[in-house]
């Protein structure tokens, strides 16, 4: 029989553990509007589901007097616990020990979990709320990260990794979170970068504040490098959780499918209304969005970044789908550098844990210019041609209005190996727009005309011929390149049945080490 006094003493030494860096820090954590990691914890699992490790684990260093401060759990909170019932491995960085900073054992403990989420094939949430490597530790705190980024690398594609940024992250520490599938900063008490404000005036005279360097607004509209953003630490926690309804819990396993009352043959009869007579008025593609899938619901990625293209997750008829959409609201839902990055590694993520891609295309070519050219553009552009052409996924594509040119291409076509592709009847499948080619076709004709009037109408009338000809789905139907056209109102049953039908589809790609995506 184990003696009472030493049961009390595990339960004092839990206590203790539970306190963190005391109730003084506790406090000032809570007076920055944050929670601390435990409640974050307590946020993020299913009740009562945390099974804690490492608990009694404390640093190794004497130097600079650490030897008399030691903190049980060492600044980091680590264990299993489950979301939904589904099993998730997490850490919760401890901000009120030694502000959150990274030991090597602090490190190890973080390892241990990842190789556990690896062996039994389970996703990794980390919590991040941390001022960097730990400076009394040195090179040991380095060698640490560099553990950890290994082992992001390792389990990349093969079980999903979440980040939540809910504090400070400088320095080295920021490529961990980046190693992850998405990141989810909270406005005004996170921040991430690599050189803080201080160094960069040092180095470039730049003055900037920390929000403006790398404030959680700038990493969601400017960078990308977060792909949510939450107004409070409860909003992040939550997003991770509805994140994770998505995703399955490793590359081996579908996504979980929820049963749905949405009816599967559901009609939107004002989608065969819905796209302007005009081509160049704009409509708002999340509106389509959410009329096809179950119950209009749509967890959208990247919402403020790079808006001319829109992706994020929904249903179809329970089954989770990963959505790319050109978005005519923002450019014309023009395709540009960042949108191209944006939407391949959406594209990448989805093929590597087996989630279905639907594409809704309604896009007028690629962004002309100089800045686009100098930027790279050939190689973005690239990036997303390369992402679709080599997912294995189902993919079902969908041409509501405009498809021109290499965007055409790169939007999921269906040589790229798209498997099932349908167009509206108001869809323009071509090498370019009636006004672009009548310049170049007709140019010669065009400038031998002297009445202004007279070449006004020639245009106009050479504009109609080719629009006729050319601006509808049915000369790329002839060929076989658009399955159907489906009546718009008809497009949530036809993607369902598309995506039943390919439910069980197995296509590998060529034996090889890896790809040489163009980055
Ligand atoms: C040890 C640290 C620490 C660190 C904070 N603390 N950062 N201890 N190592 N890196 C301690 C502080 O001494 C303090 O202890 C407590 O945590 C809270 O910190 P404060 O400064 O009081 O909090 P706040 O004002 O909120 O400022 C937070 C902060 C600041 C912005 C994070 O502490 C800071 O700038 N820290 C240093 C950040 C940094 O340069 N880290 C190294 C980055 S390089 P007391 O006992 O006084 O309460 C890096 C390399 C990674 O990380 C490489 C990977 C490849």
């Amino acid at each position: 029989m184990v003696n009472q006094t030493k049961i009390n003493e595990l339960i004092e030494k839990r206590a203790k553990a539970k306190l963190g860096g005391g109730e003084k820090r506790i406090d000032s954590q809570h007076a920055k509007g944050k929670l601390t990691a435990r409640e974050r914890i307590d946020l993020l699992l299913d009740d009562d589901s945390f099974e804690e490790f490492d608990m009694f684990v404390t640093h190794r260093t004497k130097s600079f007097g650490l030897d008399k401060q030691k903190f049980l759990s060492d600044g980091v909170i680590t264990g299993h616990g489950t979301i939904d019932g589904r099993i998730v491995y997490v850490f919760s960085q401890d901000f009120t020990v030694f502000g959150g900073s990274l030991s090597e054992t602090y490190a190890l403990k973080i390892c241990k979990i990842m190789d556990m989420a690896m062996k039994i094939g389970a996703p990794v949430i980390g919590l991040n709320d941390s001022g960097g490597a730990r400076i009394q530790e040195g090179v040991r705190s380095l060698a640490g990260y560099a553990e950890i980024f290994q082992r992001n690398i390792m389990a990349s594609g093969v079980i999903p990794q979440i980040s939540s940024i809910l504090g400070p992250c400088a320095g080295g520490a920021v490529y961990s979170p980046a190693l992850t599938d998405f990141t989810i900063m909270t406005d005004q008490t996170s921040y991430m970068f690599v050189t803080g404000p201080k160094v960069v005036e040092t180095v470039t005279g730049e003055v900037v504040t920390t929000e403006e360097l790398g404030g959680a607004h700038i990493h969601s509209t400017k960078s990308g490098v977060s792909h949510f953003l939450a107004d409070n630490d409860e909003e992040n926690i939550l997003l991770v959780r509805k994140l994770m309804s998505y995703l399955p819990s490793n590359n081996l396993e579908d996504p979980p499918i929820i049963k749905c009352k949405d009816p599967i043959d559901r009609l939107e009869d004002a989608l065969n209304e819905f796209i302007p007579e005009n081509p160049n008025q704009p409509y708002d593609m999340v509106d389509v969005i959410s009329s096809i899938t179950d119950r209009g619901e749509f967890m959208e990625v990247h919402r403020n970044y790079a808006r001319n293209i829109v992706v994020g997750f929904g249903r179809f008829n329970g089954r989770p789908v990963g959505i790319v959409a050109n978005q005519p609201k923002y450019y014309a839902g023009v395709l540009d550098i960042e949108a191209s990055r944006k939407a391949a590694r959406f594209v990448r993520f989805c093929d590597a844990f087996n989630i279905p891609i639907v594409t809704l295309v309604d896009v007028p070519g690629f962004l002309p210019g100089t800045g686009q050219e100098y930027g790279g553009i050939i190689l973005h552009g690239a990036k997303l041609l390369f992402a679709y052409g080599e997912a294995t996924v189902p993919k079902v594509t969908i041409t509501l209005r405009k498809s021109y040119g290499g965007a055409h291409d790169v939007m999921s076509c269906k040589q790229l190996r798209g498997d099932i592709n349908y167009a509206w009847p108001t869809a323009e499948i071509a090498v370019m727009g009636a006004k672009g080619a009548v310049e170049v076709l007709e140019g010669r004709n065009i400038n031998k005309i002297d009445d202004d009037q007279e070449k006004r109408d020639y245009i106009s009338q050479k504009e109609d011929e080719y629009t006729k000809k050319f601006a509808n789905p049915y000369e790329a139907a002839k060929y076989g390149f658009i399955d159907d056209v489906i009546e718009p109102r008809n497009t949530r049953f036809r993607i369902i049945r598309a995506l039943e039908l390919l439910a069980n589809k197995k296509e590998v790609n060529p034996p090889k080490k890896h790809s040489n995506i163009p980055l």
